[in-house]
């Protein structure tokens, strides 16, 4: 039996009080479409305020049919704070904060064999992003869903005894977790994995942290970046977060998003993971910025 999450967002949602949107759940406990807004026009500052409260109650939020340009994408993005430009993923030529994901098949493309993974941007960093903002332009005909988990619902259906015994212990993100045995059997894919390492090195977070706005605790670990907790045996380190990255894979903390042209997916990259389930064989792209914030605390 899964502990419910205490937070009620539908509660919070009423209480927000929307006057220029509308916020439907698509679950019980995360995620929502917003519908009534056009990204690619000027957003007004009350505009803005209602989507960032959406963001903030619902920590991953859809839109439809925003038919938007990479300036208009830009231009968005920047009311939620400095544009980050990825540590060394190619950028979109005259955008260096775009990074072009896919537009290749699934079988030739490094993004869709990394983000089918569950994992949290860029918390290899010692200062992820806050905000990822992925507009879909080419997408196949059935496949390729986002899924996302809520690391605040995962921390929340923990029992008393588990957070009192996780509060305090710190964990290491590091980029040399992607990495599969049969990855590293070569001096070029060794010294690939050292240029990231110089460039990139191990960042730690805290285990749980604390959402600077909602005040909310996070389980903040996932899959492909978190490789070990500090000051632990590995046996122990390795039992512990096997146990906790199983607890985040419930589906109760979890919602799936069905991509259109057009659709875009907003979410709070300090209190979620994401999986791109590889499942088509067609083209699939996307446009990807992330907002810088805070390190987590
Ligand atoms: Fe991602």
């Amino acid at each position: 039996m899964v502990n419910q999450a205490s937070h009620d967002t539908n509660g919070a949602d009423m209480a927000a009080g929307y006057q220029l949107i509308e916020v439907k759940p698509v679950t019980g406990s995360f995620g929502a479409e917003i519908i009534g807004a056009d990204l690619g026009r000027d957003v007004s500052p009350e505009l803005h305020a209602e989507i960032n409260r959406a963001l903030l109650n619902h920590g991953v939020i859809f839109f439809r049919d925003q038919d938007i340009t990479p300036a208009q994408h830009v231009a968005f993005a920047k009311l939620f704070g400095k544009l980050d430009v990825h540590p060394f993923i190619p950028n979109l030529e005259g955008y260096p904060e775009i990074i072009a994901l896919g537009g290749k098949p699934p079988g030739e493309s490094s993004y869709a064999r990394n983000a089918n993974v569950w994992h949290t941007d860029l918390s290899y960093r010692q200062d992820p992003p806050i905000i990822a903002i992925l507009h879909g332009l080419e997408i196949p005909d059935s496949g390729g869903d986002t899924m996302f988990a809520d690391l605040c619902a995962a921390y929340d259906g923990l029992s008393d005894t588990m957070k009192a015994m996780l509060d305090g212990l710190v964990a290491v993100h590091s980029i040399t977790q992607t990495k599969r045995t049969d990855e590293l059997s070569s001096i070029k894919e060794l010294k690939q994995l050292v240029w990231s390492l110089e460039n990139v090195p191990p960042a730690e977070h805290p285990l749980i942290c604390t959402h600077p706005e909602s005040g909310r605790k996070i389980l903040y670990i996932n899959q492909h970046f978190t490789a070990y907790l500090k000051d632990m045996q590995e046996h122990e380190s390795k039992a512990l977060l096997e146990m906790l990255k199983k607890h985040t894979n419930l589906p109760e903390y979890q919602c799936r998003f069905r991509w259109q042209k057009n659709s875009v997916a907003m979410w709070d990259n300090r209190r979620t993971q994401h999986y791109a389930v590889a499942d088509y064989d067609k083209i699939r792209r996307m446009h990807r910025i992330t907002v810088c914030g805070p390190q987590p605390r």
